[in-house]
Protein backbone atom coordinates (compact mmCIF):
# COMPACT_ATOMS: atom_id res chain seq x y z
CA UNK A 1 0.00 0.00 0.00
CA UNK A 2 1.49 3.44 -1.10
CA UNK A 3 2.03 5.44 2.48
CA UNK A 4 1.03 9.20 1.52
CA UNK A 5 -0.50 9.54 -2.38
CA UNK A 6 -1.95 12.56 -3.83
CA UNK A 7 -4.01 12.34 -7.12
CA UNK A 8 -4.62 15.19 -9.42
CA UNK A 9 -4.46 17.65 -6.44
CA UNK A 10 -5.30 21.20 -7.43
CA UNK A 11 -5.44 24.44 -5.75
CA UNK A 12 -6.77 27.87 -7.59
CA UNK A 13 -6.46 31.30 -5.58
CA UNK A 14 -8.72 33.08 -7.90
CA UNK A 15 -7.52 32.62 -11.14
CA UNK A 16 -4.39 31.89 -10.04
CA UNK A 17 -3.89 27.57 -10.05
CA UNK A 18 -1.02 27.27 -6.85
CA UNK A 19 -1.06 23.62 -7.36
CA UNK A 20 -2.00 21.73 -10.54
CA UNK A 21 -2.74 18.46 -10.67
CA UNK A 22 -0.15 16.89 -8.73
CA UNK A 23 0.31 12.91 -8.21
CA UNK A 24 2.91 12.51 -5.80
CA UNK A 25 3.56 9.31 -3.74
CA UNK A 26 5.37 9.11 -0.89
CA UNK A 27 7.17 5.81 1.00
CA UNK A 28 7.71 5.24 4.51
CA UNK A 29 10.62 5.65 6.27
CA UNK A 30 12.27 7.81 3.35
CA UNK A 31 13.09 11.20 3.17
CA UNK A 32 11.40 13.11 0.85
CA UNK A 33 11.89 16.48 -1.02
CA UNK A 34 9.83 19.20 -2.39
CA UNK A 35 12.00 22.38 -3.94
CA UNK A 36 10.94 25.05 -6.90
CA UNK A 37 11.59 28.33 -7.34
CA UNK A 38 9.87 30.44 -5.11
CA UNK A 39 5.87 30.77 -5.59
CA UNK A 40 5.90 27.29 -6.98
CA UNK A 41 2.77 26.29 -4.86
CA UNK A 42 5.54 23.97 -2.53
CA UNK A 43 3.82 25.98 1.15
CA UNK A 44 0.39 25.30 -0.81
CA UNK A 45 1.27 21.69 -1.34
CA UNK A 46 1.51 21.29 2.54
CA UNK A 47 -1.30 22.98 3.29
CA UNK A 48 -3.81 20.98 0.90
CA UNK A 49 -2.00 17.68 2.12
CA UNK A 50 -2.45 18.84 6.27
CA UNK A 51 -5.86 20.43 6.07
CA UNK A 52 -5.21 23.78 6.28
CA UNK A 53 -6.34 24.45 2.24
CA UNK A 54 -9.32 22.39 0.98
CA UNK A 55 -8.01 21.36 -2.31
CA UNK A 56 -10.02 22.89 -5.41
CA UNK A 57 -10.35 18.78 -6.86
CA UNK A 58 -7.98 16.23 -6.65
CA UNK A 59 -7.00 13.69 -3.62
CA UNK A 60 -5.23 12.84 -0.49
CA UNK A 61 -4.91 9.17 0.90
CA UNK A 62 -3.03 8.45 3.49
CA UNK A 63 -2.16 4.72 4.59
CA UNK A 64 -5.04 3.96 1.96
CA UNK A 65 -7.49 6.31 3.71
CA UNK A 66 -9.23 9.23 2.07
CA UNK A 67 -7.90 12.23 4.33
CA UNK A 68 -9.26 15.07 1.32
CA UNK A 69 -11.63 16.50 3.15
CA UNK A 70 -10.83 16.00 7.00
CA UNK A 71 -10.41 18.98 9.03
CA UNK A 72 -6.55 19.90 10.14
CA UNK A 73 -6.82 18.61 13.52
CA UNK A 74 -8.37 15.03 12.47
CA UNK A 75 -5.20 14.78 10.17
CA UNK A 76 -2.67 15.34 13.11
CA UNK A 77 -4.62 12.67 15.04
CA UNK A 78 -4.01 10.20 12.42
CA UNK A 79 -0.26 10.78 12.62
CA UNK A 80 0.50 13.62 9.69
CA UNK A 81 2.51 16.67 11.32
CA UNK A 82 4.05 19.28 10.08
CA UNK A 83 6.14 22.93 10.48
CA UNK A 84 5.66 26.28 9.19
CA UNK A 85 7.63 28.23 6.78
CA UNK A 86 7.59 31.10 9.42
CA UNK A 87 7.96 29.35 13.41
CA UNK A 88 4.41 29.54 14.80
CA UNK A 89 6.05 29.46 18.79
CA UNK A 90 5.21 31.32 21.73
CA UNK A 91 7.89 33.73 21.85
CA UNK A 92 6.60 34.32 25.58
CA UNK A 93 6.72 30.77 26.56
CA UNK A 94 9.26 28.25 27.06
CA UNK A 95 10.43 25.76 24.89
CA UNK A 96 8.80 23.08 27.32
CA UNK A 97 5.55 24.90 27.23
CA UNK A 98 5.30 25.19 23.56
CA UNK A 99 5.57 21.55 23.05
CA UNK A 100 3.02 20.69 26.00
CA UNK A 101 0.54 23.02 23.79
CA UNK A 102 1.48 20.80 20.89
CA UNK A 103 1.11 17.50 22.75
CA UNK A 104 -2.56 18.27 24.20
CA UNK A 105 -3.65 18.33 20.96
CA UNK A 106 -3.81 14.37 21.23
CA UNK A 107 -4.76 14.30 24.32
CA UNK A 108 -8.80 13.86 25.43
CA UNK A 109 -8.96 16.62 28.61
CA UNK A 110 -12.12 18.51 27.35
CA UNK A 111 -12.93 22.11 29.44
CA UNK A 112 -14.89 20.54 31.89
CA UNK A 113 -12.01 18.19 32.95
CA UNK A 114 -9.81 21.41 32.79
CA UNK A 115 -12.19 23.81 35.33
CA UNK A 116 -13.03 21.04 37.53
CA UNK A 117 -9.20 19.27 37.39
CA UNK A 118 -9.94 15.92 37.65
CA UNK A 119 -7.54 13.21 37.72
CA UNK A 120 -7.87 12.40 34.06
CA UNK A 121 -6.49 15.56 33.45
CA UNK A 122 -3.54 15.56 36.18
CA UNK A 123 -2.50 12.42 34.78
CA UNK A 124 -2.64 14.04 31.21
CA UNK A 125 -0.74 16.63 32.38
CA UNK A 126 2.20 14.78 33.60
CA UNK A 127 2.19 12.36 30.47
CA UNK A 128 2.63 15.86 28.37
CA UNK A 129 5.49 16.68 30.03
CA UNK A 130 7.10 13.28 30.10
CA UNK A 131 6.27 12.95 26.32
CA UNK A 132 7.36 16.97 25.86
CA UNK A 133 10.91 15.97 27.97
CA UNK A 134 11.37 13.14 25.41
CA UNK A 135 10.81 15.22 22.04
CA UNK A 136 13.47 17.62 23.91
CA UNK A 137 15.83 15.50 24.18
CA UNK A 138 15.42 13.81 20.83
CA UNK A 139 15.77 17.15 18.88
CA UNK A 140 18.93 17.73 22.18
CA UNK A 141 17.16 20.82 23.43
CA UNK A 142 17.66 19.90 27.05
CA UNK A 143 19.78 22.83 27.61
CA UNK A 144 17.36 25.60 26.49
CA UNK A 145 14.34 23.64 28.26
CA UNK A 146 13.54 26.38 30.43
CA UNK A 147 14.27 29.23 28.32
CA UNK A 148 12.03 31.29 26.66
CA UNK A 149 11.59 30.63 22.81
CA UNK A 150 12.10 34.66 22.10
CA UNK A 151 15.64 34.37 22.94
CA UNK A 152 16.96 30.97 21.19
CA UNK A 153 18.84 30.96 18.08
CA UNK A 154 17.08 30.48 14.37
CA UNK A 155 18.59 27.02 14.92
CA UNK A 156 17.24 26.26 18.21
CA UNK A 157 14.02 27.44 16.90
CA UNK A 158 13.94 25.07 14.12
CA UNK A 159 14.32 22.31 16.54
CA UNK A 160 11.55 23.40 19.06
CA UNK A 161 9.82 23.18 16.10
CA UNK A 162 10.77 19.78 15.05
CA UNK A 163 9.75 18.65 18.49
CA UNK A 164 6.53 20.38 18.28
CA UNK A 165 5.91 18.18 14.96
CA UNK A 166 6.81 15.15 16.97
CA UNK A 167 5.21 15.59 20.11
CA UNK A 168 2.09 14.50 18.27
CA UNK A 169 3.45 11.11 18.05
CA UNK A 170 3.08 11.62 13.86
CA UNK A 171 3.92 8.66 11.38
CA UNK A 172 5.17 11.54 9.13
CA UNK A 173 6.36 15.12 9.04
CA UNK A 174 6.00 17.66 6.36
CA UNK A 175 8.96 20.26 7.44
CA UNK A 176 8.20 23.28 5.60
CA UNK A 177 12.47 24.92 4.98
CA UNK A 178 13.52 23.52 8.18
CA UNK A 179 17.03 25.13 7.51
CA UNK A 180 16.08 28.48 6.58
CA UNK A 181 18.28 31.19 7.89
CA UNK A 182 20.78 29.23 9.52
CA UNK A 183 24.07 28.80 8.97
CA UNK A 184 25.67 26.06 7.03
CA UNK A 185 26.85 24.20 10.26
CA UNK A 186 23.59 24.39 12.03
CA UNK A 187 22.30 23.14 8.57
CA UNK A 188 24.10 19.94 8.99
CA UNK A 189 22.58 19.48 12.33
CA UNK A 190 19.39 19.54 11.62
CA UNK A 191 20.20 17.28 8.50
CA UNK A 192 21.61 14.55 11.10
CA UNK A 193 18.26 15.83 13.20
CA UNK A 194 15.75 14.72 9.80
CA UNK A 195 18.09 11.47 9.24
CA UNK A 196 17.88 10.53 12.56
CA UNK A 197 13.93 10.73 12.37
CA UNK A 198 13.96 8.78 9.49
CA UNK A 199 15.86 6.20 10.79
CA UNK A 200 13.27 5.86 13.91
CA UNK A 201 10.64 5.01 11.36
CA UNK A 202 9.33 8.73 10.93
CA UNK A 203 8.58 9.58 7.30
CA UNK A 204 10.13 13.48 6.43
CA UNK A 205 8.85 15.39 3.35
CA UNK A 206 10.47 18.68 3.46
CA UNK A 207 10.72 22.08 1.57
CA UNK A 208 13.96 23.32 0.86
CA UNK A 209 15.66 25.52 -1.29
CA UNK A 210 19.08 24.79 0.18
CA UNK A 211 20.54 22.35 -3.00
CA UNK A 212 23.36 20.67 -1.38
CA UNK A 213 21.58 20.01 1.66
CA UNK A 214 18.69 18.34 0.16
CA UNK A 215 21.15 16.39 -2.81
CA UNK A 216 22.58 14.99 0.24
CA UNK A 217 19.86 14.28 2.76
CA UNK A 218 16.89 13.18 0.34
CA UNK A 219 15.73 9.98 -1.01
CA UNK A 220 13.30 11.50 -3.82
CA UNK A 221 12.87 14.43 -4.67
CA UNK A 222 9.50 16.19 -6.48
CA UNK A 223 10.14 20.16 -8.30
CA UNK A 224 6.90 22.15 -8.35
CA UNK A 225 7.43 24.79 -11.39
CA UNK A 226 4.36 27.03 -11.24
CA UNK A 227 2.19 24.95 -9.89
CA UNK A 228 2.84 21.69 -11.45
CA UNK A 229 5.01 18.63 -11.17
CA UNK A 230 8.00 18.86 -13.74
CA UNK A 231 10.12 16.19 -12.34
CA UNK A 232 10.72 13.07 -9.89
CA UNK A 233 13.00 10.68 -9.26
CA UNK A 234 16.16 10.34 -7.19
CA UNK A 235 18.79 13.29 -6.53
CA UNK A 236 21.44 12.46 -9.34
CA UNK A 237 18.32 12.09 -11.44
CA UNK A 238 17.12 15.58 -10.63
CA UNK A 239 20.29 17.65 -10.60
CA UNK A 240 20.47 16.43 -14.62
CA UNK A 241 17.21 16.85 -15.50
CA UNK A 242 16.88 19.74 -18.19
CA UNK A 243 13.40 21.05 -17.39
CA UNK A 244 14.68 21.29 -14.07
CA UNK A 245 17.87 22.99 -15.10
CA UNK A 246 15.47 25.36 -17.03
CA UNK A 247 13.43 26.27 -14.30
CA UNK A 248 16.18 27.47 -12.04
CA UNK A 249 18.14 30.93 -13.09
CA UNK A 250 20.70 30.07 -14.98
CA UNK A 251 20.48 26.31 -13.76
CA UNK A 252 22.82 27.45 -10.75
CA UNK A 253 20.81 26.93 -8.18
CA UNK A 254 21.02 23.02 -8.85
CA UNK A 255 25.00 23.31 -8.85
N1 LIG B 1 -3.90 32.12 0.71
C1 LIG B 1 -3.56 32.50 -0.52
N2 LIG B 1 -4.34 33.31 -1.26
C2 LIG B 1 -4.01 33.68 -2.51
N3 LIG B 1 -2.87 33.29 -3.12
C3 LIG B 1 -2.05 32.49 -2.45
C4 LIG B 1 -2.34 32.06 -1.12
N4 LIG B 1 -1.31 31.25 -0.69
C5 LIG B 1 -0.44 31.19 -1.71
N5 LIG B 1 -0.87 31.93 -2.76
C6 LIG B 1 -0.19 32.07 -4.06
O1 LIG B 1 0.02 30.78 -4.57
C7 LIG B 1 1.30 30.68 -5.19
C8 LIG B 1 2.10 29.58 -4.53
O2 LIG B 1 2.48 30.03 -3.23
P1 LIG B 1 3.27 29.12 -2.21
O3 LIG B 1 3.38 29.87 -0.93
O4 LIG B 1 2.65 27.78 -2.16
O5 LIG B 1 4.69 29.01 -2.91
P2 LIG B 1 6.06 28.38 -2.39
O6 LIG B 1 6.51 27.45 -3.46
O7 LIG B 1 5.91 27.86 -1.03
O8 LIG B 1 7.04 29.66 -2.42
P3 LIG B 1 8.28 30.05 -1.44
O9 LIG B 1 9.45 29.26 -1.91
O10 LIG B 1 8.47 31.52 -1.70
O11 LIG B 1 7.87 29.76 -0.03
C9 LIG B 1 1.92 32.07 -5.11
O12 LIG B 1 1.68 32.74 -6.31
C10 LIG B 1 1.19 32.70 -3.95
O13 LIG B 1 1.14 34.09 -4.07
MG1 LIG C 1 6.73 28.32 0.77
Amino acid sequence: MIFLETRNLTKKFGGLVAVNNVDFTIEQGKINAIIGPNGAGKSTFFNLISGFHQPSSGQVLFKGQDITKLPSNKIAELGVARTFQTTNLFEQSTVLDNIIVGHRLRTNSNLIDAIFRTKRLKLEEAMCRDKAMEVIEFVDLQKVAYKLVGSLTQEEKKRTAFALALATNPEIVFLDEPAAGVNPDETEGLAELMQKMARKGITVCLIEHKMQMIMKLADKIMVLNYGEKIAEGKPEEIQNNETVIKAYLGGSAIA
